[in-house]
This record gives structure tokens, C-alpha cells and sequence, in this order.
């Protein structure tokens, strides 16, 4: 994306703010053991507003009734660190790309931070964020508050991340071309996974295979750790293990999708690890396949996404009745809400720069948000049935199946943005006989 969708990102908080000042800071590098660190990830609301990738940069927006100010603060170039890790930008590097104000360096943030503040009254920030640098400022607003003579002091703070998760809620074009790639790459790497599964092979050997896809197209990252459950396996929600056998006669779900440029994609496919569906495994498929068709079919601008939630569960709710795993009525079942044992999780989630998009799901009334054009949700009906539930047909004990795509709210209805990987039975049989 370029600097000028950042620009417009910070010009847009900048008109959500009051006056006053918001603080926004990059992740800080995470331990992983002694002195080794995880591969860095950017907090997603800072790279949303600046697309910048280093870390313990600071932005600083400032709002007064006259002008708006913005001013980034970075570590800087250093020899011995660019020895070491690379060179960081310097800041007659960092002055030229970005389109903000000022550039300074991170060690003047504490002295400058405390000049800016003692103009103000409003600070926007994480206020659940111990990062140090909202640390510094607050102590600066408190200092300021106990100097005599200084003009205004800090006297009201506020949840940023509110107001940039409101904003994240819709999605420009230029997200939504980040989120396409990602979603490109992990179609070759479900398709892959579809192709070289074979009966005895590892789950981490499937997922292997993702990631080389992954890897080989720049995606350095995936964008949540893969779940490859083989067989009952797959009746564990947050399966991450991956290590077991491949059996014959057995589905395999794979719930992977990488990263790109900080956006994600998040994907689910469920298929024959020798490559033929059983008729139960059939029956099961094709009834989750159903739900989600349905679901993706009633998305348009102004349905209320906690409708679709319902309408998701009724569905299951039919689908379980179908396949005689429940058998009542339907009202009592849906009042005893008995298909959650089968169908526990949630259709879907906003999807963006996280994953699981923080964006909100309700108004300030706490109603349900209606789906507008430019969000970006998942649709992921699943069933699971475990092994020892005998509360469950006998064949179709061991199944779990979930099916998910992303899918982008249109002017006029959806595109499923993942439309490209295989999901009917046959193209998915055909895809594993490839
Ligand atoms: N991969 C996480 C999820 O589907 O929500
Ligand atoms: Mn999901
Ligand atoms: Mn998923």
C-alpha cells in the first residue's frame, strides 16, 4: 500500500478525535528464550496507520482547534544493531517516505512527549497497553499536572483503539488487495495439501507442505498457528498439535492460512485422507457444505450480522435433525440451544490485520452492527461429532468437519473472496487424485 493510504488513515482518526492527543505504539520485540526473540510481529493498529514494520516506533497525533500535527518516533539507524539485525531506517530516510510532520528519534520521545502534553486535555491511548512509552506519557501528563503555572493538563484519557477499530471495521480497496494476496498464496497451499496427503503421512508433513507454499510466495508468516487434525482430531477446537498419523478411511481438516503484509486470510478445508469421501463422511460434508452456502447466500449490506448467526444455527440445527444425530422438535431444540453440543462455535468473525479483526460486533446500544460494504468476515460452519459421543449415530462418530472462506460485504451482496479453493466433493476428490 502506499504512504498515502497510511496518510489518509491518520487524517481520518484525526477527524474521528476530538482535540486533544493520541498515542500509538509499535509492538516491542517478544523473548522467546534467553536472549533470542520471536520473529517480530507490528501491533496491527500501528501498522494500520503507518504501515511501518520496525519496532518501538511511536506515532503521535496531535488535534488542536487550528491543526492537526503528526509526529513518528524511531530508534533510528545504529551500526552495531544493523551489524547485527539489519539497518533500521534513519531519519532523513524515515522524513522522505512517510507523510508526516516531524521525524524525531525514540530517546526525545520523553522530552517531547511532555512538551505537546502540556497543551492539552484529552489523551487517546491503549489504556490497557503497559508498553513504556504510554508509561512515559502518562507520567509527563502527571508531572505536568502537579507544576504550577502550566496552562492545561491531561485530565481525561481515552481508548484509542476504539476509535481505530471502528475504522478497521471497513476496509478500503487497498486492504482488501493485501488480503487477496494472502488468500491467493493459501489457496495454492490448501490445493497442495489436498494433492500430496497420503495415508500413513504426518500432519505436520501436510502442514509442511502449506508452509513451503507459504514461504516459496513471500508469505514469511502464517496468520495463526495451523491446525491439521487428522480424524477425531479434528472435534478438538484449537487442535495445534499436529503430529499424529494420517489414517486411512479418516478426513483430515486443515484450518491454515498465512499472512501478507500484516494481513490475514483464514481458511478451513475438510478432506479424504485417501482421497475418497465415505458415504457418512458424504452425508456429514455435504450438510455443513449446505449450511454455509446458505449463509454466504444471505449476505448483503443492511442484514444484521447477529441474524446470520441465528440463521447459521437454525440451519445446523435443521442439518443435525437431517442426519438424525438430534431428533426433536426444532423449536424446543433450538430454545435448549442442543445443537452447541455438536456446532459449539460462532459462524464467523471480522477479518483483517488480526485474524480475529478486534473490531466491534455491536453499536454504542449494544445492538448489532448491520453489515455494510468493505467489512470483511469469515463464514465457518462446522460439525463434530466425537468418537466416544454416543449420543451420535455410530458412523458418524470420529467426524469433525468445518468448512470456511472469507468472505467481502459488496454494494450489492458478498464475494467470497476464497471461492478459487476447491470445495465440493468432487472438485476436492478430483484436487486429491491430482
Ligand atoms: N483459524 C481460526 C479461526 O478459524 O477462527
Ligand atoms: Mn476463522
Ligand atoms: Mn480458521
Amino acid at each position: 500500500m502506499t504512504e498515502n493510504h497510511f496518510h489518509t488513515v491518520r487524517q481520518t482518526l484525526l477527524a474521528q478525535m476530538e482535540e486533544g492527543v493520541a498515542i500509538i505504539v509499535a509492538a516491542s520485540p517478544k523473548t522467546r528464550s534467553n536472549d533470542t526473540e520471536y520473529p517480530y510481529r507490528q501491533n496491527s493498529d500501528f501498522y494500520y496507520l503507518t504501515g511501518f514494520n520496525e519496532e518501538n516506533a511511536i506515532l503521535v497525533l496531535v488535534k488542536t482547534a487550528a491543526l492537526t500535527h503528526t509526529l513518528l518516533f524511531i530508534e533510528g539507524y545504529n551500526a552495531d544493531y544493523a551489524l547485527w539485525n539489519g539497518a533500521r531506517l534513519s531519519l532523513e530516510e524515515a522524513r522522505q517516505r512517510f507523510l508526516v510532520d516531524d521525524v524525531h528519534e525514540r530517546s526525545h520521545y520523553a522530552v517531547s512527549i511532555a512538551e505537546v502534553l502540556r497543551e492539552h486535555t484529552r489523551l487517546y491511548l491503549d489504556l490497557y497497553s503497559e508498553a513504556p512509552a504510554l508509561t512515559e506519557a502518562k507520567k509527563a501528563a502527571h508531572a505536568l499536572h502537579h507544576t504550577r503555572g502550566v496552562k492545561r493538563h491531561i485530565r481525561t484519557l481515552i481508548d484509542v483503539t476504539h476509535l481505530i477499530h471502528t475504522l478497521r471495521l471497513i476496509k478500503t480497496p487497498g486492504e482488501i488487495a493485501m488480503i487477496r494476496h494472502a488468500i491467493g498464496i493459501t489457496l495454492h497451499a490448501h490445493h497442495e495439501a489436498m494433492r500430496v496427503c497420503r495415508v500413513g503421512m504426518k500432519e505436520y508433513q501436510l502442514q509442511a507442505a502449506m508452509n513451503y507454499v507459504f514461504l516459496h510466495n513471500g508469505a514469511h508468516s502464517e496468520a495463526y498457528g495451523a491446525i491439521v487434525a487428522g480424524g477425531n482430531h479434528a472435534n478438538t477446537l484449537h487442535y495445534i498439535d499436529n503430529q499424529d498419523v494420517l489414517r486411512e478411511g479418516e478426513l483430515v481438516l486443515i484450518d491454515a492460512a498465512c499472512e501478507w503484509e500484516c494481513y490475514a486470510s483464514d481458511i478451513t478445508r475438510t478432506f479424504p485422507i485417501n482421497g475418497t469421501f465415505s458415504p457418512a463422511q458424504r452425508e456429514v460434508y455435504n450438510a455443513v457444505l449446505n449450511v454455509q452456502l446458505a449463509v454466504i447466500e444471505a449476505i448483503k449490506p443492511n442484514v444484521k450480522r447477529e441474524w446470520l448467526q441465528t440463521y447459521s444455527e437454525e440451519l445446523l440445527c435443521d442439518a443435525l435433525i437431517h442426519l438424525g444425530v438430534l431428533s426433536e422438535d426444532r423449536t424446543a431444540l433450538m430454545e435448549a440451544k442442543a445443537y452447541k453440543k455438536y456446532a459449539p462455535h460462532g459462524i464467523g468473525h471480522w477479518m483483517g490485520l488480526d485474524v480475529h479483526d478486534p473490531c466491534p460486533y455491536v453499536d454504542e446500544a449494544g445492538e448489532s452492527l448491520f453489515l455494510q460494504e468493505g467489512m470483511v468476515m469469515t463464514i465457518e460452519p462446522g460439525l463434530y461429532f466425537r468418537a466416544d459421543d454416543e449420543s451420535v449415530p455410530l458412523e458418524y462418530r470420529g467426524i469433525g468437519i468445518r468448512i470456511e472462506d472469507t468472505i467481502l460485504v459488496t454494494e450489492k451482496g458478498y464475494e467470497n473472496l476464497s471461492a478459487g479453493i476447491v470445495k465440493t466433493i468432487e472438485a476436492i476428490e478430483a484436487m486429491c487424485k491430482n
